[in-house]
């Protein structure tokens, strides 16, 4: 049985200690009574340390958006996966909105430097793959995803490739209040993330990766998505930055 994993995805919001701390009290011991499900919080690196300091005893975890794959140089801006690993156990890798700056920064290859760093260090990658709407329309979903999973796995072991998690969240997805249907992403993340985690793996670790949808999950869509034996669980951007996020996870819990 995968443990199902919900990461909350706060995006450039909530990055001064007050907004952060202010919806973590309000948050923490509601989500600490809900069993069954991992929790992650994934906010700007400018709060990470606060959270860190008050999540200590929690069993909320936490997460960075992004991190370089070196572990110290001339990199301005850039936050190694030392410091990462110093505040959290997670560390989100490959997002869209990353991808699409063109740029090296989080390409396929940087993506696969990074969750190769992220695993030396301890740190659980939680790595973001899917389609634009043109790809999808064009029938070419299957081909673009597997080739990210395949990208972001490459000269990995069996067994850190087991420690992996992904998250399949389509581009047209994301924030645009239309997520997938769940019959649909279900598909996919068999077929094609579980699927080439298979081929490149064995079955064992491709059954025991965890696979999380995102892209417009709220509390009224998540048990849709939950109900899914493929899905184990979601990456939450919007419905995550407010207290409505402990009903989506109450919701996604029940419906396992
Ligand atoms: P939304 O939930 O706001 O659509 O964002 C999804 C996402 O990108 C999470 O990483």
């Amino acid at each position: 049985m995968r443990r199902p994993i919900i990461v909350a995805n706060w995006k450039m919001h909530l990055g001064r200690a007050e907004e952060a701390v202010g919806l973590v009290r309000r948050i923490r011991h509601p989500l600490g009574r809900v069993p069954g499900v991992e929790l992650v919080l994934c906010p700007p690196f400018t709060v990470l340390a606060v959270l860190a300091e008050m999540l200590r005893r929690s069993a909320i975890a936490l997460g960075a958006q992004t991190m370089h794959w070196e572990d110290r140089g001339p990199h301005t801006g850039e936050v190694s996966p030392s410091m990462v690993a110093a505040l959290c156990r997670y560390v989100i890798l490959g997002h869209s909105e990353r991808r699409a700056t063109g740029g090296s920064d989080e390409s396929d290859a940087a993506v696969n430097r990074k969750v190769q760093a992220a695993l030396a260090h301890g740190l659980t990658p939680i790595i973001c793959v899917g389609e634009n709407a043109a790809r999808n329309e064009a029938g070419e979903t299957e081909g673009f995803v597997g080739a990210q999973v395949r990208a972001a796995l490459a000269g990995l072991t069996v067994d850190q490739a087991g420690r992996c998690v992904f998250a399949y969240e389509p581009i047209w997805a994301i924030g645009t209040g239309r997520s997938a249907s769940p019959a649909a992403a279900n598909r996919t993340i068999g077929l094609t993330v579980r699927g080439t985690i298979a081929d490149l793996f064995g079955e064992t670790v491709a059954g025991a990766v965890r696979v999380q949808y995102g892209g417009s999950v709220t509390a009224d869509n998540i048990a849709d998505f939950m109900a899914m034996p493929e899905i184990d669980g979601a990456l939450v951007g919007g419905a995550s930055i407010g207290t409505g996020f402990v009903e989506l996870v109450r919701r996604a819990v029940a419906a396992r």
